[in-house]
């Protein structure tokens, strides 16, 4: 058979890509085919966390399949079983009573039959009418088509649910000519919903060309899916949809609802995760049961330009509702920031955020997050001022926290308003305002805020601070993460984070939340409208090197109303 001049160049590149020991799946990760086995974690690891969710070596990506039952809380996720990079991936397990303290198990699910034989990719749980918890997740099959399979506890009066069986009968969807669907874009599973027809749906993520897909089943039984003619809902220009999230939110309740709920009492939330540019997006909308098909509320952006959980590094997300607590619960993945050598050097990569309850804001337009409470129960040592002022060009220090693992509080009081900077309308980027404006550049009102993961004569330190603007009817306030002095260390992405906060300045004081974990700053502005997740690798401000301040670089003089640090205990986390 003769080769055709183009499929000698496919060759040849391909050939290219594998000598260099990198490859890139389609719409997937990376893949290092010479550094899927690490030897041994070193001792030092001034980045390993304290409290955020990590197993002792190795890769981890995406949180799979969060659930309560039976009272214990269960987080499965992806996980390379042999190095440091993505590959030989497995849903690992673990448990925990309380989202903080952690129990690990063996791999639930690992690739062991035909449909999954290539890999266990993401998917979800769902609970059962009776109790029982299944999961539905993505199985790689010997033609690397993806394939959606179903998986059952082996023993129900097991509280860790160590063991799972899969059905013989997997793959229960797949793609195929008739149904038009892309066998490499067909992937990760939400959880099931029951309408009042009492059929089951599901949702998988998808593209067709260019627009990002919702494909819909429906099933009577659980077993029998049958695809929908039209998506849930799909969105053109956006590419494939990874990880998709389905569900309702309670209008005017801080209590969290069920994933079947439906009805003039809730909202819903559609979020996608961009295999194009790493970023998740989420619409708040409604789900017209009747034509099956979820519509975004009028305004809607459909983009990453549009509202995100989180506009620092957090991706792959999940929720998942605690029937215990009555909560919506949020997981997401925290990527690593640095090389994949030096990740192959500390021998492991990734991170969960800290789990995030998840409600509608009273405006009906966002949503608000914030970490579970549980996670205060590592607070120590707490510091405390208020009413303290900040003069324009001040740093302060604060004393007595364990800068490297803290959490910390702090909230501004703003007189002077109307001295603040005019925003020009060309700025509609926030994250281009921030790395323009990092912590250096004065205006008047900002940059103000904390100086974290520092070192003594801040040769290092992360930037977490507002700029308050006039703009035209209102103030806007621009919250940023500048990461771009966070390491004397080069081949780090510094890149700056930032997002306008939806804020009323005249009415709300204005706060800022950060969680620091040696190598993480996940950061709640607003009391939760807004969330910044950044990944630091610090070479002087570890251990003891490491400070926290409160600054304010402006020109005006603002008023710390409130600051609280607390350090964090050592939690365990496997
Ligand atoms: C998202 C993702 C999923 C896939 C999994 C594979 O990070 O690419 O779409 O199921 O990771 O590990």
């Amino acid at each position: 058979m003769a080769i055709s001049s183009s499929s000698w160049a496919l060759l040849f590149f391909l050939a290219i890509l594998l000598s260099h020991g990198v490859f890139k799946l389609e719409a997937s990760h990376n893949v290092y085919t010479n550094l899927q086995v690490s030897e041994s974690v070193p001792a030092e690891q001034p980045y390993r966390t304290s409290y955020h969710f990590q197993p002792p070596k190795n890769w981890i990506n995406d949180p799979n399949g969060p659930m309560i039952y039976k009272g214990l809380y269960h987080l499965f996720y992806q996980y390379n079983l042999k190095g440091a990079v993505w590959g030989n991936i497995v849903w690992a397990h673990s448990t925990s009573t309380d989202l903080v303290n952690w129990t690990p198990h063996d791999p639930a699910i690992y690739p062991s039959q035909p449909s999954d034989i290539n890999g266990c990719w993401s998917g979800s749980t769902t609970i059962l009418p009776n109790g029982k918890p299944v999961i539905f997740y993505t199985g790689i099959d010997p033609q690397n088509r993806q394939v959606q399979n179903l998986a059952m506890p082996k023993n129900l009066s097991d509280p860790f649910l160590r063991e799972w069986v899969k059905l013989t009968k997997n793959p229960l969807m797949a793609p195929a000519q008739t149904n038009r669907i892309n066998s490499s874009s067909f992937r990760d599973p939400t959880t099931a919903w029951r309408g009042p027809d009492n059929r089951w749906r599901i949702i998988i993520g998808s593209k067709r060309d260019r627009r990002g897909l919702a494909i819909l089943y429906r099933s009577r039984d659980f077993l029998n899916w049958v695809k929908a003619q039209h998506p849930l809902h799909s969105a053109k220009g956006n590419g494939m949809w990874e990880c998709p999230d389905f569900f309702p939110v309670a209008v005017d309740s801080p209590i969290g609802v069920d994933t079947s709920v439906i009805g003039n009492k809730v909202k819903h939330v559609l979020k996608v995760s961009l295999d194009d540019t790493k970023h998740e997006y989420y619409t708040i909308g409604t789900y017209a049961i009747k034509k099956d098909k979820y519509i975004p509320d009028e305004g809607s952006v459909e983009s990453d330009a549009g509202l995100r959980y989180d506009y620092g590094k957090f991706y792959a997300s999940k929720t998942f509702f605690d029937s215990v607590k009555r909560r919506r619960i949020l997981w997401g993945w925290i990527n690593e920031s640095s090389s994949v050598n030096d990740d192959i050097n500390k021998g492991w990569a990734g991170v969960q955020a800290i789990p995030r309850t998840l409600l509608l804001d009273k405006s009906g337009k966002q949503l608000i997050q914030w970490p579970v409470p549980e996670i205060e129960k590592l607070r120590i040592n707490q510091v405390n001022f208020s009413n303290k002022l900040l003069k324009g060009g001040s740093v302060l220090k604060v004393p007595k926290v364990t800068a490297t693992q803290a959490d910390v509080e702090i909230s501004f009081k703003i007189s002077g308003l109307e001295k603040a900077e005019v925003l020009d309308p060309t700025w509609t980027n926030p994250q281009i305002l921030c790395s323009q404006k990092g912590a250096s550049v004065k205006s008047s009102l900002g940059p103000f805020g904390l100086l974290v993961l520092a070192s003594n004569g801040l040769k290092e330190y992360t930037a977490v601070f507002f700029r308050i603007f006039k703009g035209h009817n209102k103030y806007v306030v621009l919250l940023c993460s500048d990461q771009s002095r966070s390491s004397l260390k080069q081949d780090n992405d510094k890149t700056t984070y930032g997002v306008f906060l939806n804020v009323d300045l005249v009415h709300e004081t204005l706060s800022l939340r950060s969680l620091i974990d040696h190598s993480i700053v996940e950061s709640f502005g607003g009391k939760g409208k807004a969330c910044i997740t950044a990944r630091v690798y610090p070479t002087l401000a570890i251990g003891d090197g490491a400070y926290l301040f409160a600054f304010n670089n402006g020109t005006q003089d603002v008023e710390i109303a409130n600051l609280n640090a607390w350090s964090m205990k050592k939690a365990k986390i496997n």
